[in-house]
């Protein structure tokens, strides 16, 4: 199934199931926390938001200048354009080539929405993306990460070993699609126009559904987990790259 149709059949739950799930909001406000380190007080920036899904993150972006979204999928599309009915968004599959008549300072991907792609067309996509930032630009993208180890103790717990280790197989179907795992080593490989600046984790306890009810029990905001296990296996991980 492409990635368009399984997207499409899960725009209308993805708000409820994730974005407004306590560690969707607490994984999404970390990154939120560390984008505004990263970008400090710009506010003219040309940004193209890719794979932006329901357009969560689009009010966020413009703080930091105009923002153009894109995703390939048009329910996904759909439900973005509502919440953001002034926002210029658009479709983009990036699974073809695509044409930009400008360049960008800052290309921006939250979510793993990149994990739908394979390694061979993210090295196409290393010189498509680079071709349409500007000089000294950069990417920030966030990925699901290669392993996780609070998805490892809970399928490991609940026998169900397959899935246990599913992020190490690399390759792993998600609704008839495909989801491709990416460890620094492979981006760094991948994005060879680019140097890998900085990384951050995120989702190192609240790494998926089940821990939504210890985490609100409990008030877990990660923030002492970033400190103490900086980059250990956590559900999603952060890249600012640089161009070279
Ligand atoms: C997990 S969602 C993340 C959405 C959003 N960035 C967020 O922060 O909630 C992944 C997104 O990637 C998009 N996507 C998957 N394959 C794509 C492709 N080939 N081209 C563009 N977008 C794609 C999906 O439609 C989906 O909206």
């Amino acid at each position: 199934m492409p990635e368009t149709s399984v997207f499409d059949s899960k725009a209308s739950s993805y708000d409820r199931e994730f974005t407004h799930s306590y560690f969707g909001k607490i994984q999404r406000q970390n990154i939120h926390d560390f984008v505004k380190t990263q970008l400090g007080g710009k506010t003219n920036l040309e940004i193209l938001e890719i794979n932006c899904g329901t357009g969560e993150d689009i009010a966020f972006l413009q703080q930091f200048g105009a923002v153009t979204a894109t995703d390939v999928s048009a329910e996904m599309l759909e439900i973005a354009s509502r919440k953001n009915p002034q926002a210029n968004i658009q479709k983009l599959d990036l699974n073809s080539s695509f044409h930009f008549e400008r360049k960008f300072d800052l290309i921006f991907s939250n979510f793993g929405g990149l994990n739908c792609i394979t390694p061979e067309r993210l090295m196409e996509l290393n010189k498509e993306l680079r071709n349409i930032l500007n000089p000294g630009g950069q990417m920030i993208l966030t990925f699901m990460h290669s392993w996780s180890l609070m998805e490892f103790l809970y399928f490991f717990n609940k026998v169900k070993w397959k899935k246990a280790v599913r992020r190490m197989s690399k390759k792993v179907k998600f609704h008839e699609m495909d989801i491709y795992y990416y460890s620094a080593k492979d981006l760094d490989n991948i994005f060879s126009d680019f140097r890998i600046e900085k990384k951050y984790a995120t989702g190192i306890l609240l790494s998926g559904a089940y821990m939504n009810w210890l985490g609100k029990k409990l008030k877990i905001t990660e923030k002492k987990a970033q400190w103490m296990f900086p980059m250990w296996g956590a559900d999603h991980r952060v890249y600012v790259m640089k161009r070279r």
